[in-house]
């Protein structure tokens, strides 16, 4: 996979180097690219902003050196080559082999929340380019011209607002690059996580066994992997139920054995036909007991 970030702050990109990610690079499996923005400004100031049109507060940023910086990142997912040029007779369509047209992902707390499933998604194309915008935001017309080239994903991490794109990109590099294969080295490490099966992932404990006077529950020193499973799953529903009821109403029934509708019933939730629903439609004071 190739992933080229754009941002007037690569220094901030510079995480990316560590950790599993920076192994992956090292080993070739991701090929990153961080780019300063201002490399594609023709002004001695290196301007990349100037005053929204229709008044308001704060700067907008300037399209050109945008659209400039994106055609070098598209022409660098081609080889070098110009991606608006005409393809040898015979060859596969330009951005369609294998894993689609590029991707333009712009993070903005305007854009579409960004999902364990987004990752997963993100995680089979070939190439993402990284928009980061900074100040009140890039000039639309920049989303529309890119709209020609790539997949253009306007992304939100979450309902807040950051200074500017480069910490959601850091977050988004991250979900996505570990999906992609060979970069965690135990791929069973992922089957079990939180979000992977639409529930947070049960509590983990390692040794000593009794730590301040608090012991490893019990059934996890049984050494009776049936009994470990049904715990882990049961906790697994109780956290979700305690901590994030819109996963639980958006479970799918048919994933849901009886004693996994049990531990729901005691949370205060049932189902009813294709829905898991709160038994009390008030949805306040749902029974059970308090959540690890
Ligand atoms: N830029 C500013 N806030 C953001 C957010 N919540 N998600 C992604 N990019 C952002």
């Amino acid at each position: 996979m190739r992933i080229d970030v754009v941002s007037i702050f690569p220094e901030y990109l510079a995480a990316l180097d560590l950790s599993l990610i920076g192994k992956a690079r090292q080993q070739g499996l991701l090929e990153l690219t961080v780019t300063d923005l201002r490399e594609f400004t023709g002004d001695r100031h290196r301007t990349v902003d100037d005053t929204p049109y229709g008044g308001g507060a704060g700067m907008v940023m300037k399209p050109e050196p945008w659209a400039l910086a994106l055609a070098a990142a598209l022409r660098a997912g081609h080889g070098g080559a110009d991606p608006a040029a005409p393809a040898p007779v015979g060859s596969a369509p330009v951005g369609t082999a294998g894993g689609g047209r590029p991707v333009l992902v712009v993070p903005s707390p305007a854009g579409e929340v960004f999902t364990q499933a987004t990752a997963r998604e993100l995680a089979l194309r070939e190439h993402l380019v990284f928009a980061c915008g900074r100040y009140e935001g890039i000039d639309e017309r920049v989303v529309d011209w890119a709209g020609e080239h790539f997949e253009v994903r306007p992304t939100s991490l979450g309902d807040y607002v950051l200074n500017g794109g480069e910490v959601a990109v850091l977050a988004m590099v991250e979900a996505i690059g570990r999906l992609v294969p060979g970069v965690v080295g135990n791929p069973e490490s992922l089957v079990e996580e939180s979000h992977s099966d639409g529930l947070l992932e049960y509590p983990v404990y390692t040794k000593p066994a009794v730590w301040r006077e608090r012991p490893v529950p019990e059934v996890l020193l049984s050494g009776h992997h049936g009994r470990i499973s049904r715990w882990r799953r049961d906790r697994q529903l109780q956290r979700t139920a305690a901590r994030r009821p819109d996963l639980v109403a958006a479970l799918d029934p048919a994933v849901l054995d009886r004693s996994d509708r049990a531990v729901l019933a005691e949370e205060g939730w049932v189902v009813a036909g294709e829905h898991v629903v709160r038994a009390d439609p008030s949805g306040h004071d749902a029974p059970g007991a308090p959540v690890a």
